[in-house]
């Protein structure tokens, strides 16, 4: 089966670059923003060599595994772009509801993961680039189909384990519609009050105790929201509303863990 675009996606003019093995689908996008490629174009592999992820995390995909990014360029700031991982964690939901896993628990973990049954299934990346006066987004999407790493801080799952019988090509197709449908409404962030909305209905963890590390500094407290801008709200032991900008989540009896 060889990867092809959904029929939104095709008829709103996105395109789609696939590739039999690549090192990493956000380096080949953010090369092509550099040489002038304007998008929306998707970048898609069958297997992904030197993938990378958050907090310069590898994130190697085995051929069946889906590795794919969106380049977007646009007129936006770079804190402005940052919430379009949002609108990519309702996509990859959405998608994979479309296709037929509508019985697995999915939610949206802060900031950019998405967990099926309690386990990370996916993961996003988003990176930006000055190209002129313009931005160039890139928001690549990683979902475990056929196999999980092991052995990760959280624990991690895949379709396969999961027994949803779905396969990278169709996802991505259901992906690529998805996608075109919630960034018209992210709508250059204008949009983001819906997306924010949308998102907290799926939000993992959402009220319950949760830990924070970044950078050697820990933040506990409870999960209370998003921001609009898209900080997580941690609501501290002593009554403050902190707002988090980035770092790694623990929830629940992992909240002590991860803070320890
Ligand atoms: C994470 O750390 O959770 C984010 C992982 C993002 C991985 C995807 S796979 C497609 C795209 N290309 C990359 O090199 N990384 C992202």
């Amino acid at each position: 089966m060889s990867f092809s675009l959904g029929p939104r996606a095709a008829s709103a003019g996105y395109r789609l670059e696939a590739f039999e093995r690549i090192g990493s689908t956000n380096a080949e996008a953010l090369v092509r923003a550099r040489s002038g490629e304007a998008g929306p174009l998707w970048f898609v592999t069958s297997e992904q060599a030197a993938g990378r992820g958050r907090r310069n995390r590898p994130w190697i995909a085995p051929r069946g595994n889906l590795a794919a990014s969106i380049l977007e360029v646009m007129q936006v700031p770079p804190a402005v772009a940052a919430t379009l991982g949002f609108a990519a964690g309702l996509a990859l939901v959405a998608a994979l509801r479309s296709a037929g896993s509508d019985e697995t628990a999915f939610a949206l973990k802060w900031p950019n993961d998405v967990m099926a049954n309690g386990e990370k299934l996916a993961g996003i990346l988003l990176e930006a680039e000055a190209v002129g006066d313009r931005l160039a987004v890139v928001v690549g999407i990683g979902t475990n189909v056929v196999a999980a790493p092991e052995g990760t801080p959280v624990p991690a799952t895949s379709l396969n384990a999961l027994r949803i019988h779905l396969s990278a090509e169709p996802l991505f197709a259901a992906l690529s519609d998805a996608w075109a449908g919630y960034r018209r409404i992210w709508d250059d962030g204008c949009g983001f009050a819906e997306i924010r909305r949308s998102w907290l209905e799926l939000a993992a963890g959402l009220g319950g105790p949760v830990s924070i590390v970044s950078g050697g500094s820990t933040v506990t407290g409870s999960f209370d929201t998003i921001d609009e801008i898209g900080c997580m709200i941690v609501r501290t032991s002593d009554g403050r509303r902190v707002p988090i900008s980035a770092g790694d989540v623990y929830f629940g009896a992992a909240a002590s863990a991860g803070a320890a």
